[in-house]
C-alpha cells in the first residue's frame, strides 16, 4: 500500500520518488548556488515561538480576508507554471482542490491548462498572475482574458525581467511545452540546441524593460486590483505603494531568480513597517509547517502563499494531494494557534515570537 504522508516534507519525498528527475529538478530546484532555496526554509527554523498558557482555545478561528474576499485561512496557492509535469490534471486539479478547502488560488501566467480552462473548472475566487512580455499587447490581451473570466485579482510578478540561472534545468535541457495561455497570440521558436528550454523561451519572451512607471500602464488596461510578487526592501514596498498597487508580495520566487537575496522571512518586517497597514502584505518560500504561517503573521503578513509543496502534492496523489497538503497545513496553523494561546489571528502579535539577536 502506498504510504501517507503526514507532514509536507513527506510529500516531497513522495513526489521525489513518483517524478521523472527532469521534473522534479524543476520543481524542487533553485537559482545557482541554491543558498537562498535553504535560507527561506532555515530562516524560519531560526524564530522561536513565545506561547502564552491558560487562554481558552476550546474554539480556533482561522477565517482569514484578502481584498475583500473570505478564506478558510491565511493560507493561499502561489503561482506555479507547468503543473502537468507533476501531474496530467496539472492547474485544473489544483483549482479544484484550492475551491474545496476554501482558499485562493493564483494561477500561473505559465499555466498548462488555459485561464478559461481553469476558470470553468470550478467555482471560486481565484487570482491572475501576469508576466509581461515584449511588445506589451500579448500581456493586455491575457489581462483582459482573465478580468473577463471573473479573475479577481492581478499579480504582476516583479522579479523576473531575465530567468535565474537553475543550472540542474540546463544540465537536464528542460523541455516545457509551449505556453497556452498565449498561443495564437504570439508565434515563438522554443527548440534549444541544448540547455533549459524554459531559459530559452523565457529570454526571447520576458520583457527586461519592465518599470514602476508600468504599473499605470496596467492600471489603465484592467480595473482588477494589482498585486505586486517580489518586493524585499523597504525601498520597493514604498514604492509599491505610492503607484497604487493593492497588495505586496514578499517574495524571492522561491530562491529560483536571484540567489543570495535573504530568506522572505527576514525581510517581511521591514516591509510591513514600510507600509504601514496601507497595503496588505503576503509572503511566500519556505513555509512548510503551521509554525511558519504562524511566524509569518506574527511579523505583520496578512497571509502566505505556498508553492512547491502544492506541486508536490499535486505530484504524489493528485488532486487529493493538493487537498491534503492544503488542509495539513491549515490544521497545523490551528494547533499552534491553539498551543500558542491564540484563538483567532488577531490574537497572533509580534510578541508570540523572538527573531534571533532582535527583542520580541
Ligand atoms: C514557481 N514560482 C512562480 N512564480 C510566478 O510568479 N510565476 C510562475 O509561473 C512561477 N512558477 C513556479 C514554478 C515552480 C515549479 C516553483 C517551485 C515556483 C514561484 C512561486 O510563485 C513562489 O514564489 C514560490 O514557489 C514560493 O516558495 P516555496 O513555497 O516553493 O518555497
Amino acid at each position: 500500500m502506498e504510504e501517507d504522508p503526514v507532514n509536507l516534507r513527506e510529500f516531497q519525498e513522495l513526489a521525489k520518488r513518483k517524478l521523472p528527475k527532469m521534473s522534479y529538478d524543476y520543481i524542487s530546484g533553485g537559482a545557482e548556488d541554491q543558498f537562498t532555496l535553504r535560507e527561506n526554509v532555515e530562516a524560519f527554523q531560526r524564530i522561536m515561538l513565545r506561547p502564552r498558557i491558560l487562554v481558552d482555545v476550546s474554539k480556533i478561528d482561522t477565517s482569514s480576508t484578502l481584498l475583500g474576499h473570505k478564506m478558510s485561512s491565511p493560507i493561499l496557492v502561489a503561482p506555479t507554471g507547468s503543473q502537468q509535469l507533476a501531474h496530467p490534471d496539472g492547474e485544473l486539479a489544483t483549482a479544484r482542490a484550492a475551491a474545496a478547502c476554501n482558499t485562493i488560488q493564483v494561477l500561473s501566467f505559465a499555466s498548462d491548462y488555459t485561464l478559461e480552462e481553469v476558470a470553468s473548472s470550478c467555482d471560486a475566487v481565484r487570482f491572475f498572475q501576469l508576466y509581461v512580455f515584449k511588445g506589451r499587447d500579448v500581456a493586455a490581451a491575457v489581462v483582459q482574458r482573465a478580468e473577463r473570466n471573473g479573475y479577481k485579482a492581478i499579480v504582476l510578478t516583479a522579479d523576473t525581467p531575465r530567468l535565474g540561472r537553475r543550472e540542474a534545468d540546463i544540465k537536464n535541457k528542460l523541455i516545457i511545452p509551449m505556453n497556452r495561455n498565449v498561443e495564437g497570440l504570439m508565434s515563438v521558436d522554443i527548440h534549444t540546441t541544448g540547455g533549459s528550454g524554459l531559459e530559452a523561451f523565457a529570454s526571447k519572451t520576458l520583457d527586461p524593460s519592465l518599470s514602476w512607471k508600468d504599473i499605470e500602464w496596467l492600471k489603465s488596461i484592467t480595473r482588477l486590483p494589482i498585486i505586486v510578487k517580489g518586493v524585499l526592501t523597504a525601498e520597493d514596498a514604498i514604492k509599491a505603494v505610492e503607484v497604487g498597487v493593492s497588495g505586496i508580495i514578499v517574495s524571492n520566487h522561491g530562491a529560483r531568480q536571484l540567489d543570495y537575496t535573504p530568506a522572505t522571512i527576514t525581510v517581511l518586517e521591514e516591509v510591513v513597517k514600510a507600509v504601514s497597514g496601507s497595503v496588505p502584505v503576503l509572503l511566500d518560500g519556505g513555509v512548510r509547517r503551521g509554525t511558519d504561517v504562524f511566524k509569518a503573521l506574527a511579523l505583520g503578513a496578512k497571509a502566505v502563499m505556498i508553492g512547491r509543496p502544492v506541486v508536490y502534492g499535486l505530484a504524489a496523489k493528485g488532486e487529493d494531494g493538493v487537498k491534503r497538503v492544503i488542509t495539513m497545513l491549515q490544521k497545523e496553523l490551528e494547533l499552534t494557534m491553539a498551543l500558542a494561546g491564540c484563538p483567532t489571528l488577531k490574537d497572533i502579535t509580534r510578541n508570540h515570537v523572538m527573531v534571533p539577536h532582535q527583542k520580541p
